[in-house]
């Protein structure tokens, strides 16, 4: 919800920006962090989802773990309040260097990808003469259900080791002696609000412990990975994501043997809907059939709708009367470039302020410098108050 007082500051701002509302953020984490003690499960915030210094110390505050996908992620977390000993290192394509650095970092665990990565870490590990805290990451071969970019556990994908390799991973973790079996990491995929999708990935968790198991690895990480959705198309009304019903599902779905601990990686549910960018309408332009919004970012500043074709509440928080049917379109020359198509909001004019909702997750961190436009700033509730 952006405020009357929030809209009369941006006056005195240069527009596109990334608006931070810090009181959702703030109400979000305490919410899912009181959920999560209450079922016992830990969360380890995917730092990818949004790495700005003060989300991070925000969610670090709360006492969330993180979940990071490249060394300078895990550089950053550390710099912004996330102990060492909670952060995962995921990821296909962990580099030599950044290996070395999270073993001396002391991270958690490196959350493993294919059998030549175990090799890599262990020789490494050997070489710095420490031991490597490794899981395994297992294909779940499941469908999310949600865009294919954003499906990552079904048995085509690039993630994961499938369950027909499980003999090549055991090969391996007896061979490599400065690697410490942990557990089991699984991911299925993004924006998953369906809990039938989450009951299925326990079941497939608990066959996967009881192969690990009956091979005499003991698998003390259960880790189900992030995915929980959100509302993009009713964000106003519906900001909190159902972290309650995940763990519910988890609690009544993934029995636990004494010493396991199950772990969650949420990256979207935490920070998408504390974020909205704030643009300004440079021009209007009527067509014979159509109108046009056209704003002041583009698919550089906000990706995901040419990306993934995805649906974000835009709004005209200038003017809520008369309304009218227009397209909200940006700034960047492709024909992918729309955030809203036949929109029926307040009628555009030159200046007015738009707000594009949901986009704390997955905007800012992919933004880009097409056509050499400068990369838009951030700005957060609590400097303007
Ligand atoms: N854990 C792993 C291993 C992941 O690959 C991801 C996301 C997460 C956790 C966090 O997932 P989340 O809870 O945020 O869904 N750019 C895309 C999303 C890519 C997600 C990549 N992996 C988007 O804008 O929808």
């Amino acid at each position: 919800m952006i405020t009357q007082s929030a809209l009369v500051s941006f006056d005195r701002l240069e527009t596109p920006f990334y608006y931070y509302d810090m009181d959702v953020l703030r109400s979000t984490v305490d919410n899912f962090s009181s959920t999560l003690r209450k079922y016992g499960i830990t969360a380890h915030y995917a730092v990818k989802a949004n790495s700005n210094d003060r989300i991070l110390q925000t969610i670090s505050g709360a006492g969330l773990q993180a979940e990071c996908a490249t060394g300078n992620e895990i550089s950053l977390a550390i710099a912004n309040g996330f102990p060492p000993e909670g952060i995962f290192f995921d990821g296909v394509a962990k580099t030599d260097r950044e290996i070395v650095n999270a073993l001396k970092a002391g991270i958690q665990c490196f959350n493993c990808e294919s059998i030549q990565e175990l090799e890599v870490i262990d020789a490494l590990a050997g070489g710095l003469g420490l031991k490597a805290d490794v899981a395994i990451r297992v294909n779940p071969d499941i469908d999310a259900h949600t865009h294919k970019y954003i499906t990552t556990g079904t048995e085509e994908d690039k993630f994961g080791i499938s369950t027909w390799a499980f003999d090549d991973v055991f090969a391996a973790l007896s061979r490599c002696h400065n690697l410490q079996f942990r557990g089991i990491h699984m991911h299925a995929g993004s924006q998953i609000t369906d809990m039938n999708v989450y009951a299925m990935l326990c079941k497939r968790a608990a066959e996967f412990e009881k192969i690990f198991s009956e091979h005499g690895y003991d698998v003390q990480i259960l880790n189900l990975g992030g995915g929980l959705g959100v509302d993009y198309e009713k964000p106003l009304e519906n900001w909190m994501p159902d972290i309650e019903g995940l763990c519910r599902t988890i609690s009544e779905n993934l029995p636990l043997k004494p010493g396991q601990t199950v772990h969650i990686e949420p990256g979207r549910a935490l920070v998408a809907e504390c974020g909205h960018i704030i643009s300004r309408v440079i021009y209007v332009k009527k067509g014979l059939k159509k109108q046009f919004a056209i704003l002041d970012c583009g698919l550089h500043t906000l990706i995901r709708p040419a990306l993934y074709q995805a649906v974000h509440q835009v709004e005209n928080l200038s003017c809520k009367a008369p309304v009218e049917k227009y397209d909200v379109v940006g700034n960047v020359c492709e024909s992918s470039d729309v955030f809203a198509k036949d929109l029926e909001g307040g009628a555009p004019h030159r200046g007015d302020f738009f707000a594009i909702h949901s986009a704390g997750a997955y905007g800012q961190v992919m933004n880009m410098k097409y056509l050499q436009r400068e990369l838009a700033p951030a700005v957060y509730s609590d400097d303007l108050k």
